[in-house]
């Protein structure tokens, strides 16, 4: 099958030019201005598209287990909306029982998406059971494709470790050239927070921000930067939401450390008030680390452009708003007494790109080119699966937003296609849109309409010794 994809406008993390795409089976195999159309099946026309890179989201949480339910889109309904909203490719994350292996969750995670996947996709493990033989289990991750590793310093009593395993997996992480990453809250101080906050009758949603506040995140960060700096051990911190944590980075970067940072959309656009409402409306947003204040959504625009940061994420980790009833599993309702019983994220794998676009590039915040690279190509780079995707260039998977830049949409629950009843960007037009969406050549979405398969989407197995921005 030969498509040629005409007319369009390029837009790299490093250039913008005029170019036509010719794509054999999956794959972009010339590039040039005024390609013939002789002998292609199939010819697009760009004209005032954009050609970009599919958005590669690094860090989602598809049908997991947590918080007394599970995340309610599974490996089909989260890749539909992730190719709507021009996600082609995600890491998810498998998550270590214990008393089993690694390697066991990344089978578990495996057959969880294999028959329902849809757009590519790959996984990072988490490391939630702290004995010996997990630390000596890490280079045996790289058999499964899969060579980064998380550490959670919160969740005390389920994923938190020890640092004396955070310490340890940094180290033989990196002896083998897999990437850590962690979640870094000081579990032991929100723990005991949350016991004083509930001792003194303390409910109201709006007491998740004290249980995790700006220094229990900006001290376990700078903690981690620490122990990069003890270690040299490359480390990737998720989801960073606050002024000091990314000051941390920042120094340890400056020093040259090895460490990079991920935000995610919803630290671009939302503050703590959304969850410290008198209603329960406020537990739509409660995620961890929550969002902070003004002032710390102004440092996360700041780190996207100045480089502390270098990828956008969603940690798409869905929970209805009103689950348990009509079919529906449990979700945030399971803490209408106590925001302590409210389980931690929010949606948004369809809204990153397009959002992102319209709050960064719109605005003027962040250049086409930076937003190309922080919602892919650096995904791509640190995660080992560049230039294959993350890339618009000869060689590379077509796997392809044409996006156009004029074309309003007012983001809705009522219209999304996330397996959710509320959507955190709820009414926000948005000016640029995901035209046509194509994963290896093969067109998932076109003008709002599903063109994708279940089971089409592929395992992205990934190597060791990958880049460290
Ligand atoms: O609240 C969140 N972030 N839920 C997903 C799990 C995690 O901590 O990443
Ligand atoms: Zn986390
Ligand atoms: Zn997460």
């Amino acid at each position: 099958m030969k498509t040629l994809i005409k007319n369009g406008t390029v837009v790299t993390a490093g250039e913008t030019f005029k170019s036509d795409l010719l794509i054999e089976e999956g794959v972009i195999t010339s590039m040039a201005q005024g390609m013939s159309e002789e002998g292609a099946d199939e010819v697009i026309d760009a004209a005032g598209l954009l050609v970009m890179p599919g958005g590669i989201d690094p860090h989602t949480h598809l049908d997991m287990p947590f918080g007394g339910t599970s995340s309610s889109d599974d490996f089909f309904t989260g890749h539909k909306a992730a190719a709507f909203g021009g996600t082609t490719c995600h890491i998810d994350f498998a998550i270590q029982q214990k008393g089993k292996t690694m390697v066991d969750a990344i089978q578990e995670w495996k057959k969880k998406a294999v028959g329902k996947a849809a757009v590519d996709y790959g996984f990072h493990v988490a490391l939630t059971d702290p004995v010996d033989s997990s630390i000596e289990e890490i280079p045996e991750l790289l058999k499964e494709g899969v060579s980064s590793l998380k550490i959670f310093m919160a969740y005390k009593g389920a994923f938190q470790v020890d640092d004396t395993t955070f310490l340890k997996a940094l180290k033989k992480s990196a002896e083998h050239g897999l990437t850590t990453m962690v979640h870094a809250e000081n579990g032991d101080a929100i723990a005991l927070l949350t016991e004083e906050l509930l001792a003194e009758g303390k409910n109201a949603m709006g007491y998740h921000n004290v249980a995790h506040s700006a220094a229990i995140e900006a001290e376990a960060t700078a903690r981690a930067v620490s122990f990069v700096e003890m270690t040299n051990a490359p480390l990737y911190i998720v989801h960073i939401a606050c002024e000091d944590g990314l000051e941390a980075v920042r120094k340890g970067r400056a020093k040259g450390l090895p460490v990079m940072g991920e935000t995610c959309v919803q630290y671009t656009h939302i503050t703590d008030d959304w969850i410290d409402t008198e209603d329960f409306e406020g537990a739509k947003y409660i995620c961890s680390p929550p969002p902070k204040g003004e002032d710390d959504k102004a440092a996360v625009w700041k780190a996207l452009r100045d480089g502390t940061v270098q990828t956008v994420a969603t940690d798409h980790c869905p929970f209805w708003f009103e689950g348990g009833k009509d079919g529906r599993i449990p979700g945030k309702e399971l803490g209408k007494e106590s925001w302590v019983k409210v389980p931690n994220g929010v949606p948004g794998i369809e809204d990153r790109f397009p959002v992102m676009w319209h709050l960064g590039v719109n605005s003027g915040k962040i250049s086409p080119n930076r937003f190309v690279e922080v919602t892919s190509t650096n995904a791509a780079k640190i995660f080992g699966m560049y230039p294959q995707k993350g890339s618009v260039s000869v060689g590379a998977h077509a796997d392809l937003v044409l996006f156009d830049p004029e074309m309003e949409h007012t983001i809705s629950a009522e219209t999304h296609h996330m397996n959710v009843d509320y959507n955190c960007y709820e009414g926000m037009t948005v000016k640029g849109w995901p035209k046509q969406v194509m994963v290896r050549g093969k067109t998932l979405v076109k003008d709002g309409e599903w063109l994708g398969e279940e089971g089409y989407g592929a395992f992205v197995s990934r190597d060791a010794d990958n880049e460290i921005l």
